[in-house]
């Protein structure tokens, strides 16, 4: 591409004529003033013997601003600078930040060419992979999931063995490319003030060994019948509706008395956007190695070897 032009015709002109009267009016300048002897004086007396010395301007000066025009012209013959005449050497600062993305896209594409072929899990043991892995992370995903990818507050954390919609690396590449999304439905005036009560007293202590058997009983009893079919007869959730497990103690949108009492009565609504118009697939891949990798990692492996509670179909 070259440079394009950015003036219109008249300003072009304009521009070129005045650049280069100038320089063709501070030589003439110059070299007006550059004749005479030094000492020699000007016909101005005042005060009966104060003269006015007529002294040319010092060689070297004089050299040097010379210099400086012959630059000025070199300069504006080689690069763009007088309107739109695109100087000889042809460089725009347009092309040059081409070349400079060019020569990053092969960097980019070499690195991914080198990945090619390989699946999720073996990426995710390959430094190179989750190098690329952890910048498309960053910056794609850790404004929502944070840069440990431990999450927040409705936002699920992506280090740890608990999975919404799974975490087999099909899944994880699912979530990534489609999106997710969630419905928790509200309960507000569907509930009596008896079964919010009994599952109150129960849902979010359901981890806890030390809730009273009876709580326990009438709140799983309720819980059965109004929550099960999304949330499981045992509470496992479901990862085909992302219904989460609710009998850890892993929690999306918090587990206290007063935030479970939220979630039931008004509902949760969680989105997780598509990728796959923002990421090609290449990238979809290693970041998804990435996110596997922090649940995959030695000590974590080991831990996973009893995983914490598998979820129900
Ligand atoms: C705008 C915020 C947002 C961004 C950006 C985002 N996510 Fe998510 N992500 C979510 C939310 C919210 C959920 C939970 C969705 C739900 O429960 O329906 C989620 C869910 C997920 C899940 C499923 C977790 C599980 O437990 O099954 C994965 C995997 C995931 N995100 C990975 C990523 C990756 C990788 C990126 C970057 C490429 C990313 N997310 C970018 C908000 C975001
Ligand atoms: C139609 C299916 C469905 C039903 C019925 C349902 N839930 Fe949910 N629930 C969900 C889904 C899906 C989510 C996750 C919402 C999200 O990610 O936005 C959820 C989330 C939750 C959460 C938040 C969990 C966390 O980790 O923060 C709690 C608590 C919960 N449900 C309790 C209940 C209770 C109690 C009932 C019965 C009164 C119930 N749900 C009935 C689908 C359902």
């Amino acid at each position: 591409m070259n440079s394009p032009a950015h003036l219109s015709a008249f300003w072009s002109d304009f521009i070129i004529v005045i650049t280069v009267l100038m320089m063709v009016g501070c030589l003439a300048l110059l070299f007006a003033n550059s004749r005479g002897v030094v000492g020699e004086s000007s016909d101005h007396v005042w005060d009966d013997d104060l003269r006015e010395n007529n002294n040319p301007l010092p060689r070297w000066w004089f050299n040097l601003f010379v210099l400086t025009i012959l630059f000025a012209a070199g300069y504006l013959a080689l690069y763009p600078g007088l309107g739109n005449l695109p100087g000889r050497l042809g460089w725009s600062s347009t092309q040059q930040m081409h070349a400079t993305l060019d020569s990053i896209t092969a960097k980019r594409r070499a690195a991914f060419a080198a990945l090619a072929g390989k699946d999720v899990a073996s990426l995710s043991t390959d430094p190179a992979a989750l190098s690329l892995g952890r910048a498309v992370f960053i910056g794609n995903c850790a404004g929502c999931h944070g840069a440990d990818a431990r999450g927040a507050l409705g936002f699920p954390d992506l280090s740890d063995q608990d999975w919404l919609f799974g975490g087999a690396p099909e899944q994880i590449v699912a979530s990534i490319t489609h999106g997710r999304e969630a419905q928790m439905p509200a309960f507000n005036g569907i509930l009596s003030a008896d079964a919010l009560q009994a599952l109150l007293d129960f849902v979010p202590y359901w981890s806890d060994a030390k809730l009273s058997p009876a709580k326990r009983s009438t709140g799983l009893q309720q819980f059965q019948q109004t929550c099960a079919a999304c949330h499981g007869a045992d509470g496992h959730g479901n990862q085909a509706l992302g219904a989460p497990n609710l009998s850890d103690d892993i929690w999306l949108f918090g587990g206290s008395r007063e935030r479970v009492r939220e979630t039931i009565l008004f509902g949760r609504h969680a989105q997780m956007p598509a990728h796959e118009t923002i990421l090609a697939p290449d990238e979809i891949r290693v970041v998804a190695a990435y996110v596997y990798s922090l649940s995959h990692t030695a000590t974590t492996a080991a831990a996973g070897a009893q995983p914490p509670v598998p979820s129900a179909p």
